[in-house]
């Protein structure tokens, strides 16, 4: 995981929101950590991509009722990400310690955008979206996976770029 608190406090981007219907669930990576998106409904949320029981990944599971199931034991999660229904004992009240890691994510410009840490500031204004003057192309995503610049000052500068990797394939 990404430890740039810059990073991590900041929006991204995570997907588009028609591709998160109501009562759907998508697996997404960001910023090296595995993101569980899910719509109960009424809103999108966005956790940490792990079961607080044994680890499963709650992106395989579905929704219920506007709870998240996992895949593994049926645990059943409220959209405060706490559980409320253990399959086995379902008269027991559930543990208070079994809830999921829940993160802040907006919808705006079409755009779902997860913050995995405390914003610092709102969603960058694009005042064009909006104006049919402008056409909108969805592309991407990019990942470099390293970028070196050597910059070396002598009487002949040079700029050496060099380990550039490029992938569509994740965030
Ligand atoms: S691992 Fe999720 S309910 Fe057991």
């Amino acid at each position: 995981m990404v430890q740039d608190q810059i990073l991590l406090n900041d929006w991204h981007v995570i997907a588009r929101s028609q591709d998160l219907q109501p009562g759907t669930v998508l697996h997404k990576r960001l910023l090296g950590s595995n993101i569980v998106l899910w719509h109960n409904g009424d809103k999108v949320l966005a956790w940490q991509d792990v079961c607080p029981h044994r680890g499963a990944r709650l992106s395989l599971g579905y929704v219920n009722k506007e709870t998240l199931v996992c895949p593994y034991h049926g645990l059943a999660f409220n959209s405060q990400g706490k559980c409320v229904l253990v399959p086995a004992n379902p008269e027991q009240s559930p543990p208070a310690q079994a809830c999921v890691k829940t993160y802040q994510v907006q919808e705006r410009y079409d755009l779902l955008w997860v913050c995995l840490g405390t914003p610092k500031q709102d969603i960058a204004l694009f005042s064009e979206w909006y104006d049919p003057v402008y056409q909108k192309i969805f592309c991407g995503p990019y990942y470099c996976s390293t970028v070196k610049i050597v910059f070396q000052v002598s009487p002949k500068a040079r700029c050496t770029t060099n380990k550039i990797k490029g992938s569509t394939k994740n965030w």
